[in-house]
């Protein structure tokens, strides 16, 4: 009884190995990076989500990178990752948008002081289509601005005018770590 328990225990704790290693698995590759259309890539992590390939395969998702596009809505009523990211087996699909998407996204400067944009805080406000892909480019630093440009309404100035939000010629450590 207590081998059984110890055995059960070890390929618990090896699981995550092995899945990583890709050992008998199929040839499957442990991070899976979906792309969208408009909001960037999703990544899709296999060893978050346990060795149940039936589970998953091929009934919900065909075994083979960006087979699968679906929209929001249609996972909302239980398609794709909604089949169980609906708040009942795992977190819902209509709201957590910042534990599959983008998160925190770091403006490294050390001379200004580094910046965080927090998605999160912002996504409460406005849908993604407000920023993407016009304004900003789904990718982390490929939208270069300097300060001037944004007191003239580029990237961040588009909304921190003073009037929509606090001012970029003015509030400095509301952005920067100072
Ligand atoms: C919770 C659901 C889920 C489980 C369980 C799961 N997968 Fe996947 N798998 C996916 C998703 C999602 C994709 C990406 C599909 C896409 O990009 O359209 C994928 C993709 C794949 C791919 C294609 C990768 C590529 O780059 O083309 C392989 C191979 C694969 N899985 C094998 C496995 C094996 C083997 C197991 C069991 C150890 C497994 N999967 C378990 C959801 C799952
Ligand atoms: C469980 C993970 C997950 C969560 C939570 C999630 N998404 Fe998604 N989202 C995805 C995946 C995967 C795709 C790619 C779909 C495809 O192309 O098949 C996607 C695609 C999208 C798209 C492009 C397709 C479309 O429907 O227009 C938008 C926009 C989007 N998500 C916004 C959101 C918002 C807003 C939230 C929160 C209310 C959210 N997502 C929550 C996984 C998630
Ligand atoms: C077969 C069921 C199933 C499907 C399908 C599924 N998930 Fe999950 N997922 C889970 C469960 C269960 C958890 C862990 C419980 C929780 O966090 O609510 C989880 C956790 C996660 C997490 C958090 C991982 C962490 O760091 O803890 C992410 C991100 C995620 N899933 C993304 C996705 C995306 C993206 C898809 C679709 C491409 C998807 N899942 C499809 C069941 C599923
Ligand atoms: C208020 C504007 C704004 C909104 C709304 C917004 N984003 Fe972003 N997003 C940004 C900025 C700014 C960046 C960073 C771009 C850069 O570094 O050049 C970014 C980057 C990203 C990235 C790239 C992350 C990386 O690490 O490369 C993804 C993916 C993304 N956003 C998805 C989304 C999704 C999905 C939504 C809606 C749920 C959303 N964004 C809503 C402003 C926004
Ligand atoms: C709304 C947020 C925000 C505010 C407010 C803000 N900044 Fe910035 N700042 C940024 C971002 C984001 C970057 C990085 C842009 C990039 O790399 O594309 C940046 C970059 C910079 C840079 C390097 C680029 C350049 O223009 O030389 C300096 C210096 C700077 N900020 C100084 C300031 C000062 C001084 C203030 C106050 C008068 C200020 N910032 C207010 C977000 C902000
Ligand atoms: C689509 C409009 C829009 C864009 C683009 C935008 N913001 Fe914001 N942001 C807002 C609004 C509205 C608020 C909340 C009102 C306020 O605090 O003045 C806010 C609040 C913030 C906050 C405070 C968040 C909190 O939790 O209190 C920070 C930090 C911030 N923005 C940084 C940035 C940076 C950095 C950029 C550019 C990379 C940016 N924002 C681009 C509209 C925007």
């Amino acid at each position: 009884m207590a081998k059984r328990w110890l055995l059960i225990f070890l390929a618990i704790i090896t699981l995550p190995a092995a899945l990583q290693a890709g050992m008998n698995m199929g040839g499957m590759v442990f991070e899976v990076k979906i792309q969208t259309k408009n909001v960037g890539t999703v990544t899709f992590d296999h060893t978050k989500h346990g060795a149940d390939c039936g589970g998953c395969h091929p009934k919900i998702f065909i075994k083979k990178n960006n087979s699968n596009h679906t929209t929001m809505k249609a996972m909302e009523k239980g398609r794709s990752c909604g089949a169980c990211h609906n708040g009942k087996k795992a977190f819902t699909v209509a709201e957590n948008c910042t534990t599959c998407h983008a998160g925190d996204i770091v403006y490294r400067n050390p001379d200004a002081g580094d910046i965080t944009f927090p998605h999160a805080a912002h996504i409460e406000m406005f849908g993604c289509e407000e920023c993407h892909p016009d304004l900003f480019k789904p990718r982390s630093g490929a939208n270069r601005a300097t300060m001037a440009e944004m007191e003239n309404g580029a990237s961040c100035g588009a909304c921190h005018d003073g009037s929509t939000a606090f001012n970029v010629a003015e509030d400095c450590d509301s952005c920067h770590a100072m």
